[in-house]
């Protein structure tokens, strides 16, 4: 295989991390993939039939879903950066997925996001003319506020939405894998993900006029960040409820498992399963532990010594910082600045 193809930068990793959030698809993927052929759609292994008939029909989109597994990696990182459980485990997949192929609220955060990520960013390329089966959304029915016009290239959310669930349920949608409050928790949560994603269309306007005046302002309808996607997902994760699966009329349901009789709302994502408390590497239960993670002894958030540690205590060390510093504004118009260092406490989890 060319190491020219535009799949090839691609690290093994994120084919691993899209294989999570689809139950293992592509997880056996090559490296070095070329994603030119409609036949090359056979060497994405794990993918279900489904799956394998949206990529050979739309190799544009299958490229586009690689990327947003990438971007799932970045965000979830980020949104748990401060937690014990900080999505590491994502990268050991398939070997390492105890965590999250249990039904348990960590789960329930990653297929949420995978969705969100595969339908953001298939809206996205929408805007950016990657994909020749889409094009701008819809320009908006309302009016767009006083000194604005409707202009720009909106993402187009429904596309995304539509053909990300198209490629995110599928295995949720096969009958003979699985246990079916498995599938159940997570076609519920994929679809919190791409409720969250719908929550975040905002609009988004540029500035026009003479020498910046903005006397006329042109607005479209554009998603957040993915970032900001998973920081919604995060508070959802934190107030997460645990559901069993139980008769409910003539079919059987997910419904929280606390005696309040309610239906599970559309907007939370739910759980079957308690998670450990990841303090301490247990493999069994898919903890990695928070032995040797950094804690911050000023915090008094998941991310302080106390909490990350989980009372063990901590090392400090040393840690040298470089940045830049006494900064000067020369006329006209550059900047200068001097390189400094300074020497900072940090602290480890014993
Ligand atoms: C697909 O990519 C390979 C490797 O980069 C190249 O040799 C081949 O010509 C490409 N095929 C098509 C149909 O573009
Ligand atoms: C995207 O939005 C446009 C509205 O501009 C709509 O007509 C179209 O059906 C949507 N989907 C695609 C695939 O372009
Ligand atoms: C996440 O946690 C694991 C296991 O404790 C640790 O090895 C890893 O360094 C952590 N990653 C980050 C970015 O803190
Ligand atoms: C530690 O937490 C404090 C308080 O939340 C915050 O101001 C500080 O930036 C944090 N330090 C680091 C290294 O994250
Ligand atoms: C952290 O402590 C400060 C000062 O004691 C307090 O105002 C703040 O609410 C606390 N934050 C949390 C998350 O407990």
């Amino acid at each position: 295989v060319k190491a020219t193809s535009p799949l090839t930068a691609l690290s093994l990793s994120s084919h691993r991390l899209l294989s999570l959030g689809l139950c293992r698809a592509l997880s056996k993927t090559p490296a070095a993939l070329v994603l030119n052929q409609t036949q090359h759609c056979k060497q994405l292994e794990g993918l279900v039939s489904a799956q394998v008939q949206l990529c050979r029909s739309n190799l544009e989109l299958m490229r586009t879903i690689v990327h947003a597994a990438r971007e799932v990696m970045k965000a979830c990182r980020r949104a748990f950066a401060d937690m014990r459980w900080n999505c590491s485990s994502i990268e050991l997949a398939p070997n390492y997925l105890l965590d999250l192929e249990r039904g348990t609220r960590e789960s329930a955060f990653v297929y949420a996001l995978s969705a969100a990520a595969i339908s953001h960013a298939i809206a996205r390329a929408c805007t950016s003319g990657d994909l020749p089966g889409c094009s701008c959304g819809p320009v908006p029915g309302e009016p767009p506020g006083p000194g604005n016009r409707w202009g720009g290239c909106a993402d187009n959310l429904s596309y995304g939405l539509l053909m990300g669930a198209k490629f995110s349920d599928a295995p949720m949608k096969v009958k003979k894998t699985g246990s079916q409050a498995n599938k159940l928790m997570r076609l519920h949560n994929s679809e919190v993900g791409r409720q969250a994603l719908r929550a975040s269309l905002e609009v988004k306007c540029k500035c026009h006029g003479v020498s910046g005046s903005c006397s006329i302002r042109t607005c479209w309808k554009g998603l957040q960040e993915l970032r900001d996607v998973a920081a919604d997902l995060k508070t959802r994760y934190l107030s997460a409820t645990k559901v069993v699966h139980r008769p409910m009329g003539t079919r059987k349901h997910l419904v929280p498992k606390d005696l309040d009789i309610r239906p599970v709302k559309d907007s939370e994502l739910v759980y079957l399963q308690s998670s450990p408390d990841f303090c301490m590497k247990n493999e069994k239960v898919g903890s990695h532990g928070t032995q040797d993670r950094q804690c911050n002894k000023t915090s008094n958030g998941s991310d302080s010594c106390d909490l990350m540690c989980c009372g063990r205590g901590y090392n400090p060390y040393t840690d040298r910082v470089v940045e830049r510093c006494h900064c000067k504004y020369h006329w006209c118009c550059y900047v200068t600045c001097r390189k400094c260092e300074r020497i900072v406490e940090r602290y480890v989890c014993k």
